[in-house]
C-alpha cells in the first residue's frame, strides 16, 4: 500500500511566538525599573468561557515575560456608563500602560464606541480611531495584534511582500480590515472578501497569500487555494468539542504550500504581539520612545 504523502508544510506559530516573547522578556528586563513596571489592564464583561480562557492565557504570558496584569470584571448587565468610567480611570492611572477590552462584548454595549474611551497611547488592541487612522497614514501608533502577528509570519515566507497577490477573507475592525491595510502598506496587491463578495473562490485561487478570518469553521477547502500558497488561518470555532479553523486541512491532500494550524498557528502570535504592543506603549509613555509605524511594530 502506498501511503499518500502529506505535502503541506505547517507553520509553527508557537515557535515564532516563543522567539518574540523571549525577546520581549529580555528587553523588559533591561527597561523596567523599581519605579516603573509595565502593566496591562484587561476589562472583561460577562462570563463567556472562551473570553475567560483567552484572558487567562494573556495574563500567563504577561507573567512569564515580566509584565504586571490586572483584570476588571463586570457582570453581563453592566451599563455602558459603568464600563466607560472604568476605561477613563484606567486611562488616567499612571501605573497602567496598556488597556484592552476583551471582545466580544454583550450586544447592549456598543464595543467599538466604548473602546474610543481608552487613551490611544494605551490602546494595545489598536482599535481607537486614532490608532486606526495612524495605520492608514502609515504613522507610528499601536496596531491590532492578530494582523501584526500575521505580517510577521508572512514575512518569514516571502522574500518581500511588495507585489505579492494577497487575499484577505473577512473585513472586521480587529482583524480583516487592518490586515488588508497592513498588507497594502507593505506593497502587496490586496483583495478583501466579505460576506457579500461574489465568486470568492476565483479571488482566493489567484492569491499567493491567503489570510482567512471569518470564524466560519472549515469554510476553505482545496478548491479555494493555489497549490503553493501561504495560508494564515485566523478563524476559531468549535465542532464536536474540538477547536477548528476556517480551513479544512483534511481536504488539502494536494496542497504543497504553507499553512498555520488551529490551534498553534496565529493564536500564539496574537498574544506575542499583544505583549510587544504593551512594551511599546510602556516605552512611549515612560521613556518617550517614539511609537513605530505598522511595518516596524513586529
Ligand atoms: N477576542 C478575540 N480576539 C481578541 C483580541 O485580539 N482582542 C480582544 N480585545 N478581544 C478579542
Amino acid at each position: 500500500m502506498v501511503l499518500a504523502e502529506n505535502l503541506m508544510k505547517i507553520i509553527d506559530g508557537k515557535r515564532y511566538a516563543q522567539t518574540i516573547l523571549g525577546s520581549v522578556k529580555h528587553q523588559l528586563q533591561e527597561l523596567s525599573t523599581a519605579a516603573h513596571q509595565p502593566k496591562l489592564a484587561v476589562v472583561v464583561v460577562g462570563d463567556n468561557p472562551a473570553s475567560k480562557t483567552y484572558v487567562a492565557k494573556k495574563r500567563q504570558a504577561c507573567a512569564a515575560a515580566g509584565l504586571l496584569s490586572q483584570v476588571h470584571e463586570f457582570p453581563t448587565n453592566v451599563t455602558t456608563a459603568q464600563v466607560a468610567r472604568c476605561l477613563d480611570e484606567l486611562s488616567q492611572d499612571e501605573s497602567v500602560h496598556g488597556i484592552l477590552v476583551q471582545l466580544p462584548l454583550p450586544e447592549h454595549l456598543c464595543g467599538l464606541t466604548l473602546i474610543q474611551q481608552i487613551c490611544p497611547l494605551k490602546d494595545v488592541d489598536g482599535l481607537t480611531a486614532w490608532n486606526q487612522g495612524r495605520l492608514d497614514l502609515n504613522l507610528g501608533g499601536l496596531f491590532p495584534c492578530t494582523p501584526l502577528g500575521c505580517m510577521y509570519l508572512a514575512q518569514q515566507y516571502f522574500d518581500e511582500l511588495a507585489g505579492v497577490n494577497a487575499t484577505v477573507i473577512g473585513n472586521s475592525p480587529l482583524v480583516g480590515s487592518p490586515m488588508s491595510r497592513m498588507l497594502l502598506a507593505a506593497g502587496a496587491t490586496v483583495t478583501t472578501l466579505h460576506s457579500q463578495s461574489r465568486n470568492k473562490i476565483e479571488h482566493t485561487r489567484a492569491a499567493d497569500l491567503v489570510v482567512v478570518a471569518t470564524g466560519h469553521g472549515h469554510l476553505v477547502d482545496h478548491r479555494w487555494l493555489k497549490s503553493d500558497a501561504v495560508v494564515l488561518d485566523v478563524g476559531i470555532s468549535w465542532a464536536h468539542g474540538k477547536m477548528r479553523g476556517d480551513v479544512n486541512r483534511e481536504d488539502l491532500s494536494q496542497f504543497e504550500g504553507y499553512i498555520t494550524p488551529v490551534p498553534g498557528g496565529v493564536g500564539p502570535m496574537t498574544i506575542a504581539m499583544l505583549l510587544k504592543n504593551c512594551m511599546h506603549a510602556y516605552q512611549h509613555l515612560c521613556l518617550a520612545t517614539p511609537l513605530a509605524g505598522p511595518l516596524e511594530s513586529f
